[in-house]
């Protein structure tokens, strides 16, 4: 008999909470939800449990603020972190973000030395970047969420266009999770065939557009705070393609050295998710248009791991 595997999301918040649901409801394995505040986690994953007789699932979930209950956890979901308000640019989160990731993961990698890590918390790329360098993890069992968030958001942007289902649309977006992120109209189809010739380039261009700022659009309606049900959704289907070995292709914050010459980055870009983590990147081809905006949004994110590597230098 295998054991069921055990998924640990640190931060009990909106993030963290909706993953442990969204896990738990699919039977990925046991949830232990962590979090800095007492009594959050704990009410939360009692609450939860107390949904599974309704629901049908038959996942344990307990809420600690120790890491003990995570030893030997398969994944890892590190959501803990400030979150966005009006005004706020996911970068503004940086000083204090990097402190809660760096002692998060410390903490947790001492209890599950072989868990693969995914980062959520923002600004994502350096965080995941943080997460990795306090780990000591080998990169490729270290990642962040976000590309399958832009990517659902761009999906779901072109169904509302085209009136479809959203099962149809698959789509490629890749770079970094800021408002320079890269949608690829060219690797974007609706059951095969090319979005470009089912949408003029006018409206693309605004689907786009929209696509990049779809993150701060939702922090603008909620006002305190950011979206939550979609990042989750996100993060727990990278953790059920690593946790099942599914080797799915999502667009994920990947490790990338010589891949698309990025030179020791986690960026946005297509990879295989199976039970090493990312089991490998893949390349594909890009216009010069595709690779210029690709070229600004890495150099971004270089600017925020610099800033990142220096706070935690002190
Ligand atoms: P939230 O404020 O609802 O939850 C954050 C939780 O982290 C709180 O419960 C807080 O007590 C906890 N926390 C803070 N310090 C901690 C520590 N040292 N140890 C354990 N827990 C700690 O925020 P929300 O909405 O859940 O967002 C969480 C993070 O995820 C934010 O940084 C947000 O910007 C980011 N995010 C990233 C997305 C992505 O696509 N990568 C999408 C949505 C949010
Ligand atoms: C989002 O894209 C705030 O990163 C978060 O919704």
């Amino acid at each position: 008999m295998t054991k069921r595997a055990k998924i640990t999301v640190i931060g009990a918040g909106n993030v963290g909470a909706t993953c442990a649901h969204w896990a738990a409801a699919k039977e990925l394995g046991d949830v232990v939800l962590v979090d800095i505040v007492e009594g959050l986690p704990q009410g939360k994953a009692l609450d939860l449990r107390q949904a599974s007789p309704i629901e049908g699932f038959d996942s344990d979930i307990i809420g600690t603020n120790t890491y003990e209950p995570t030893a030997d956890s398969d994944v890892i979901i590190i959501t803990s972190g400030l979150a966005r308000k009006p005004g706020m640019s996911r970068d503004d989160l940086l000083a204090k973000n990097v402190q809660i990731v760096k002692e998060v993961t410390q903490q947790a990698v001492r209890h599950s030395p072989n868990a693969i890590l995914i980062v959520v918390s923002n600004p994502l790329d350096a965080m995941v970047y943080t997460a990795w360098k306090v780990s000591g993890f080998p990169a490729h069992r270290v990642m962040g969420q976000a590309g399958v968030l832009d990517t659902a958001r761009y999906r779901t942007f072109i169904a509302m266009e085209l009136g479809c289902s959203v099962e149809d649309i698959q789509a490629l977006l890749l770079g970094g999770h800021g408002d320079d992120m890269v949608p690829l109209p060219s690797y974007t189809s609706v059951s095969g065939i090319p979005v470009t010739s089912l949408i003029p380039r006018d409206r693309l261009d605004a689907i786009v557009e929209r696509t990049r700022k779809g993150g701060g659009e939702i922090v603008n309606l909620l006002k305190t705070g950011s979206a939550y049900y979609a990042p989750a959704a996100a993060s727990v289907q990278m953790a059920e393609a690593i946790i099942k070995d599914k080797r799915r292709i999502l667009p994920v914050a990947a490790y990338c050295d010589k891949e698309y010459g990025i030179g020791g980055y986690f960026v946005g870009v297509p990879a295989m998710l199976g039970r090493n983590g990312v089991e490998k990147v893949l390349e594909v081809p890009l216009s010069d248009e595709e690779r210029a905006a690709f070229n600004v949004s890495i150099g971004h994110v270089k600017e925020l791991v610099a800033q990142a590597e220096k706070m935690l230098g002190q």
